[in-house]
C-alpha cells in the first residue's frame, strides 16, 4: 500500500497531512510512505524529518501522486484551471483521497472526483459520536483556531486585556464577547478568560451555557421555545425563525457596544453562517474594539467582515481573514495528522497488511463523497438519482 503525502498548494496553507510521529505509526500499518519535497516546512518539519521517520521523499508530484493508493491531504486536490499543477488528473483511478475537501464550497469537485474513479472522504464529515472523537478534525482545528482568534484581536488591539492596578493608575480589563459557543467558542472564552477578560458569550444552544459558565463566561441568550429543538442530533445549530433572529438581534445589540472585542463563530453546518452582528451594531462599538469572524469563510457572522481581508470601519478593525488554523500550522497539522491516522487505522486489516473497508460502518457512510466513478453521498447525489 503507497500512501502519498503532498505539498499543499493551496493559497494560505500552511498545514501538512503527515508528521514524522505518523509516518512511523503508517509504516508500522503497513504502508509505504512518501512525502514529496518540502511539504512540512511551513508547519516546521523537514524533509529530513521524514526521512528518519521512514519516508521517502520526492519532487515529483506526478509521479508521487500517480503511484499512490491512498492520499492524504489537508484541503482538496487542485483541480484543472485552479493553479500551477492539477492534482486530481495526477492520480490513479481507485485511489482513496482523505482530506478537508469542503464539499459545499465547491460540489462540482465531489462529482469531478467521481469521474477521476477517486474514492473520495471528507473528513469534516466524521460523526459526533464517541468513538469517531480521536478523529474529529473539525473539533481538532477548531480548537485551534478559537483559542488564535483571540491573539489575532490581541495583536491589533490598543489597550491592554488584564486589569493592572499600577502607580500611575488602573487599566481597566478588556470585554470580549464570544458569539456561537462551540468548540472554537469555548476556546476563544477559555483564552480570552486567561488573559484577564471579562468574557460574555451567547449560542442558540441551551447546552452550551453550563460549557460557557464553567469556564468563567457570563452566557446570555434569547430563550424561547425554540431554542429547546436548536440542536440537532449531530449537536449543530439549525437556523433560527425571522421573530427569533429579531429578538436575538436586539440582545447582541445591547450588549456589543460595551465590548471592546467580539470574536463571531456561529456556523450552521451546510449553510451560509448566521449573521450576527450588523452595521449599526458596528458602529456602535468605541474605536479601537476588534471583531475577529471566524465565519469569513462561511460569509461571517458580521455584515461588514471583507472575507479573507482586516478592514478598519468606524475605528474598529475587522478581521476576517481565512484558514486561522493554518497560522499556527506547527499544532495544528500535529493533531489534523492525528486525527487521519486515527480515521485511517481502522479501515486496514492488520494481518494481510492491506486496505479493508466496510463501507456500511457509520463513520465510513458519513465521510464517503464518491466510489466507484459515482457520487454516493447523499447529500451531493444529482436530484435525478436521489
Ligand atoms: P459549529 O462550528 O457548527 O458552530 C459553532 C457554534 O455556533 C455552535 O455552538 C452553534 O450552536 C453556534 N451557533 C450557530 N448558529 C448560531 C446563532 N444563530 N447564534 C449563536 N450561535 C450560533 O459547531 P461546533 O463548534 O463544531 O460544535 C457543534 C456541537 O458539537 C457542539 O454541541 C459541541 O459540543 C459538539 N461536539 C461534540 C463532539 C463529540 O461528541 N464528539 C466533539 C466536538 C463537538
Amino acid at each position: 500500500m503507497r500512501l502519498a503525502i503532498p505539498k499543499e498548494r493551496r493559497a494560505h496553507e500552511r498545514r501538512v497531512a503527515a508528521t514524522p510521529e505518523t509516518v512511523k505509526k503508517f509504516i508500522a500499518l503497513g504502508f509505504d510512505v512518501t512525502v514529496e519535497a518540502g511539504a512540512g516546512l511551513a508547519s516546521r518539519i523537514t524533509d529530513e524529518d521524514y526521512r528518519n521517520a521512514g519516508a521517502s521523499v520526492v519532487d515529483d508530484p506526478a509521479s508521487l501522486l500517480g503511484q499512490a493508493d491512498v492520499v492524504l491531504k489537508v484541503q482538496r486536490p487542485l483541480l484543472a484551471g485552479e493553479g500551477e499543477l492539477d492534482e486530481l488528473s495526477l492520480m490513479k483511478r481507485d485511489a482513496l483521497l482523505v482530506a478537508i475537501l469542503s464539499p459545499y464550497a465547491d460540489a462540482k469537485a465531489v462529482e469531478a472526483y467521481a469521474k477521476a474513479g477517486v474514492t473520495s472522504m471528507a473528513l469534516e464529515f466524521v460523526p459526533r459520536i464517541t468513538r469517531a472523537q480521536s478523529m474529529d478534525v473539525l473539533s481538532s482545528q477548531s480548537n485551534l483556531a478559537g483559542y488564535r482568534a483571540v491573539l489575532e484581536a490581541i495583536n491589533v488591539y490598543d489597550r491592554a486585556m488584564p486589569m493592572m492596578m499600577t502607580a500611575a493608575g488602573t487599566v481597566a480589563p478588556a470585554r470580549v464577547m464570544v458569539l456561537g459557543a462551540g468548540v472554537a467558542g469555548l476556546q476563544a472564552i477559555a483564552t480570552a478568560r486567561r488573559l484577564g477578560a471579562i468574557v460574555s458569550a451567547t449560542d442558540v444552544r441551551p447546552a452550551s451555557k453550563e460549557q460557557v459558565e464553567s469556564l468563567g463566561g457570563k452566557f446570555i441568550m434569547v430563550e424561547s421555545e425554540e431554542t429547546k429543538q436548536a440542536e440537532t442530533a449531530g449537536g449543530y445549530a439549525k437556523e433560527m425563525s425571522d421573530d427569533y433572529k429579531r429578538r436575538q438581534a436586539e440582545l447582541v445589540a445591547e450588549t456589543l457596544k460595551k465590548q471592546d472585542i467580539a470574536i463571531c463563530t456561529a456556523l450552521i453546518p451546510g449553510r451560509k453562517a448566521p449573521t450576527l452582528i450588523n452595521d449599526e451594531m458596528v458602529y456602535s462599538m468605541r474605536p479601537g474594539s476588534v471583531i475577529v469572524d471566524l465565519a469569513a469563510e462561511q460569509g461571517g457572522n458580521c455584515t461588514l467582515t471583507k472575507p479573507g481581508e482586516v478592514v478598519e470601519v468606524n475605528g474598529v478593525t475587522i478581521i476576517g481573514l481565512f484558514n486561522i488554523p493554518s497560522r499556527i500550522s506547527a499544532d495544528a497539522s500535529a493533531l489534523y495528522a492525528k486525527n487521519l491516522l486515527n480515521y485511517l487505522t481502522p479501515l486496514v486489516d492488520t494481518a494481510s497488511k492491506q486496505l479493508a473497508i466496510n463501507w456500511q460502518d457509520e463513520i465510513v457512510a458519513a465521510t464517503t463523497l464518491t466510489r466507484a466513478g459515482e457520487v454516493v453521498h447523499p447529500n451531493f447525489k444529482a436530484p435525478s438519482a436521489t
